[in-house]
């Protein structure tokens, strides 16, 4: 059941969430949010700085409370971080506080976007290519299930996609 008419965004780092939430904001006359900032403003230091002091466990402790903060405080177009669906709460937030896209990516756009990327713990090793391989693998599952709308974003830059979109 919707009880509030936010815009969520969801998917996969390099999906172009921040970029086409931005636009879709604009288009709808809507505030936009995203959920990382948001994070980084409450805790007062950067996001690799979460994941060093308190690990990702701590990280998705504060995740789930700025996401459940936005989500009761819309209407919004609201830009979450790629692992948002990653707790079966989360995902029940999300569906029940506002209409979901999926923005999706193929890996080698998705690769591409990222390959200069310093700010996402997840990503800082050499083997970024199988990182992202499995946690695409792990995640498309969870996506799906609370997704109402997909939409894929690969081929071409986020702007070219925001445009077909927005
Ligand atoms: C993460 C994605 C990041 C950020 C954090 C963890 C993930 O957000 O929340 O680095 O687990 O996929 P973006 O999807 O906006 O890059």
């Amino acid at each position: 059941m919707k009880s509030a008419s936010n815009l969520i965004l969801v998917g996969p780092m390099g999906a172009g969430k921040s970029s086409i939430g931005r636009r879709l904001a604009a288009r709808f006359g809507l505030p936009f949010v995203d959920a990382d900032r948001e994070i980084e403003c409450a805790t007062g230091a950067a996001i690799p700085l979460i994941f060093e002091l308190a690990g990702e466990a701590g990280f998705r402790e504060r995740e789930h409370e700025v996401l459940a903060r936005l989500c009761r405080s819309g209407p919004s177009v609201i830009a979450t971080g790629g692992g948002a669906v990653l707790r079966a709460d989360n995902r029940r937030l999300l569906s029940e506080h506002g209409f979901v896209v999926h923005l999706d990516v193929d890996p080698e756009s998705q690769l591409r976007r990222l390959a200069n990327d310093r700010a996402r713990p997840l990503l800082q090793r050499p083997d970024r290519r199988e990182v992202l391989q499995r946690l695409g693998e792990e995640r498309a599952p969870l996506y799906a299930d609370v997704a109402d709308l997909r939409f894929e974003t690969g081929r071409g830059s986020v702007r070219q996609a925001a445009e077909r979109l927005a």
